[in-house]
């Protein structure tokens, strides 16, 4: 691999936060938490990374305390961890202090699945799952097995005023939870059709009231869960912002047209307190608009001013979708990363698949090893 990373391995400063490079562990779901409850093979998960140099860990996904917070999703779905109850939290503490003993940072992931939850799983199957306006959005383009989609398109009732604000409570108290756990920052997922990006997206938020309508209007629910997170924390309490235009339902929609809509979206979510956007691509080098070959992370920089993050490809022949269908390898494009890192598009860079199949990846990126194979049967153990 490239040895001219140099500039990718020099610390930065995320607010009163010293992270050691620029490479953060992205968000990746692991199923491996029954009953919510991580156990000591998820410390033993995210131990290995950190003892391995990753500058940041993002954990996989975790439940925000709300009942239709997790359940079985596109993919089926299980085991998935929670931020609340005493067991859960306890698991935490340990996760969070493995992490610390190695050197290493931590922040979870909070993550509300909104409309992608199928009705009826999780772990409280009674309760029906948070839909903005009661659809999915469109299933013609959704990759999902039919039974699912033909679950998905039965229209729901809307979420009241009063339901909205019980999840938004919800995220804070997880957010509170994790402040006094002691992770060292908060990560929305406010991306890929989940909930925050359901009120984002125009197809699953069809509402006339405060929390619908022009982009900047749909911006309002995100930018209140970032509030009240705020407000649950502390006001230097690092809060990342993962937002993308992909979505589960349709790869190919978007919620911003053009930079102007991004400037819409992301600056009430800005304002509210975020402290770096992660925006999450499929392949980080993609133009995210026409007349610039600047990537969606440049753009989310250039708009708020706040430093931002870019994931999607890198060390990898292919994006996450397709690499499940098609032939994909190790490659070297971390003189890619570099040059846009140079251009100032993005300040940190974030890894998944690269660091799920090769816990070691950051360190042999730094020595020129060469990575582990892409392997799918990797997703099997999630190791
Ligand atoms: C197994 C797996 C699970 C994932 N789970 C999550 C998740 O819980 N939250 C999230 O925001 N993204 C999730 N992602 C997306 C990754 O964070 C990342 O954006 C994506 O894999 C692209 O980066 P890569 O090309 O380096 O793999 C997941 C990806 C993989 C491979």
């Amino acid at each position: 691999m490239s040895n001219a990373i140099d500039p990718l391995l020099t610390p930065f400063a995320l607010g009163k936060l010293k992270l050691r490079n620029r490479f953060v562990m992205a968000p990746m779901t692991r199923g491996h938490s029954p009953d919510g409850i991580p156990g000591e093979n998820v410390a033993a998960y995210y131990r290995r990374r950190a003892e391995a140099d990753v500058g940041l860990v993002i954990t996989e996904g975790i439940g925000i305390d709300h009942p239709a917070a997790i359940g079985s999703g596109s993919m089926g779905e299980s085991n998935i961890p929670l931020l609340h109850g005493d067991a859960a939290l306890e698991g935490w503490r340990h996760v969070v202090d493995e992490v610390h003993q190695a050197g290493g940072l931590i922040m979870p992931q909070l993550w509300h699945m909104g409309v992608i939850r199928m009705a009826g799983t999780g772990y409280h199957p009674e309760v029906p799952s948070a839909r903005p306006s009661g659809v999915w959005g469109p299933t013609e383009k959704g990759m999902m097995p039919p039974e699912y989609l033909a679950e998905m398109a039965k229209p729901t009732a809307p979420l009241t005023d009063s339901e909205i604000g019980d999840i938004i409570a919800g995220y804070a108290r997880s957010a509170s939870n994790a402040y006094k756990l002691g992770f060292d920052g908060i990560a929305i997922h406010g991306a890929h059709g989940y909930l925050i990006d359901s009120f984002l997206w125009w197809a699953t938020n069809q509402r006339t009231d405060k929390w619908g309508g022009d982009i900047a209007r749909r911006a309002t629910f995100a930018a209140e869960v970032v509030r009240a997170v705020r407000a649950a924390t502390s006001p230097d309490f690092p809060i990342i912002f993962r937002f993308s235009q992909w979505k589960l339902q349709d790869y190919s929609s978007f919620n911003a047209a053009n930079p102007a809509e991004l400037e819409a979206m992301l600056g009430p979510i800005s304002d509210a307190g975020v402290d770096l956007f992660d925006a999450s691509t499929r392949i980080f080098s993609t133009p995210a608009f026409d007349g610039s070959d600047m990537g969606l992370a440049g753009w989310a920089k250039k708009i708020t001013g706040k430093p931002s993050m870019m994931v999607g490809g890198v060390g990898l022949s292919r994006d996450l979708q397709s690499s499940f269908a098609q032939e994909t390898h190790v490659v070297n494009n971390l003189d890619l990363v570099e040059e846009r890192f140079a251009r100032g598009e993005f300040d940190l860079v974030a890894i998944g698949r690269g660091l799920l199949m090769d816990p070691q990846w950051v360190r042999k990126a730094k020595t020129g090893e060469a990575f582990n194979p892409f392997s799918l049967a990797a997703y099997a153990t999630l190791n």
